[in-house]
């Protein structure tokens, strides 16, 4: 009752928008599968591992939601990639994203062999694992009330180099509406084939947000040979998305910090900072905090400056994904 009276409320202000604006008015927001709108859940935040059937294999993932959800409320989806070797659930203790996302839930995947397609060592294929992440959105949506048009994706390390795979990918990556690798492993071979090759994103705008130490050692800022292939630099990365996007060729940069960490910003189609990249100087492979994390400790290394966990909730929040 409450959920088909939500979906024609959203169907008739789509209807309304598109019948009263001009041609060039931003398109109405996607409006996805909503049957999981209104279904009873026990009151706890975590979810027992989730498992599907995905292109023959058991795949599973965790999904939080917030403490107050109503299932008759449509919420975003923020869908994580964690790094090789590193759960669902070790991403989720890592990052804290969930305190920082009251208004999303949050799916904490997991990996075949707890990594991702792109790399040499990977487990499963690409088309494993987009097909993996399209049974997960398909579950997610009828098990929760899902706004299909404020879908999102972030991960680290090779979990993050996937989240670029998916980024290139027009149909799976079609359905989320913006991208925040952090300390991304782009294997160029598969992950991000560059210009001029098999990446093919749904639209002409693909929000992005990448964050990057220079102290990385394992996925290296300058590129090289990394331990699952070649990895391209990550200035040349983010050109790759400048071009596809049609950004300005020159960019912002802010000093934070006392420029310990770069804030570069690309305007793309007259939207600013539609590409966006956080350089942090002595930063080395984990997630950016400013309160000593898992993965800092694991790493060596010390707080940051800033907290990624803050600042891609806050870059999701500004994009939907159009028609
Ligand atoms: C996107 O991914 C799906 C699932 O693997 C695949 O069927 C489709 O061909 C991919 N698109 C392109 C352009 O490769
Ligand atoms: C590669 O793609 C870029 C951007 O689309 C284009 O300007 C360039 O001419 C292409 N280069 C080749 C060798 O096709
Ligand atoms: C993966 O690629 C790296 C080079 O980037 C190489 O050193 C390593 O041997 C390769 N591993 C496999 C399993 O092919
Ligand atoms: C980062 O997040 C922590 C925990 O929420 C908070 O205490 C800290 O003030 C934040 N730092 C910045 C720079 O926002």
């Amino acid at each position: 009752m409450a959920k088909s009276l939500f979906g024609l409320l959203t169907v008739a202000v789509a209807v309304s928008a598109s019948d009263t604006c001009a041609a060039q008015a931003p398109a109405a927001p996607y409006v996805g599968d909503t049957s999981g709108c209104g279904k009873y859940h026990l009151p706890i935040v975590n979810g027992i591992d989730d498992t599907i059937t995905s292109a023959g294999l058991k795949r599973t993932y965790n999904i939080h939601r917030p403490s107050d959800y109503d299932s008759n409320k449509q919420y975003g989806l923020i869908v994580t990639y964690p790094g090789t070797t590193e759960t669902g659930i070790e991403f989720e203790l890592d990052t804290k994203l969930d305190l920082s996302t009251p208004n999303h839930l949050v799916a904490y995947a997991n990996g075949v062999g707890n990594n991702w397609a792109g790399a040499n060592y990977s487990h499963a294929t690409p088309d494993q694992d987009l097909t993996f992440t399209r049974d997960l959105l398909d579950d997610v949506r009828k098990n929760y009330c899902i706004d299909s048009s404020k879908i999102y994706a972030t991960g680290i390390s090779n979990g993050g180099g996937f989240v670029g795979l998916l980024a290139c990918n027009d149909t799976v990556g079609g359905e989320f509406a913006a991208f925040a690798p952090v300390a991304g492993a782009f294997f160029t071979p598969l992950t991000d084939p560059g210009l001029n090759s098999t990446c093919t994103p749904a639209r002409p705008v693909t929000p992005m947000l990448e964050f990057h130490g220079v102290l990385d050692d394992q996925v290296a800022y300058n590129g090289g040979l990394g331990d699952g292939g070649p990895l391209p630099s990550i200035p040349t990365w983010l050109s790759w998305w400048a071009t596809r996007n049609s950004c300005d060729p020159s960019f912002g940069t802010e000093q934070i910090a006392n420029g310990k960490v770069q804030h570069l910003s690309w305007t793309c189609n007259g939207k600013a900072g539609v590409v966006q990249h956080y350089k942090i100087d002595l930063h080395k492979h984990d997630w950016p905090s400013t309160i000593e994390d898992f993965s800092a400790i694991a790493e060596g290394d010390t707080p940051s400056e800033i907290n990624a966990s803050d600042i891609i909730p806050a870059f999701f929040e500004q994009y939907y994904r159009p028609t």
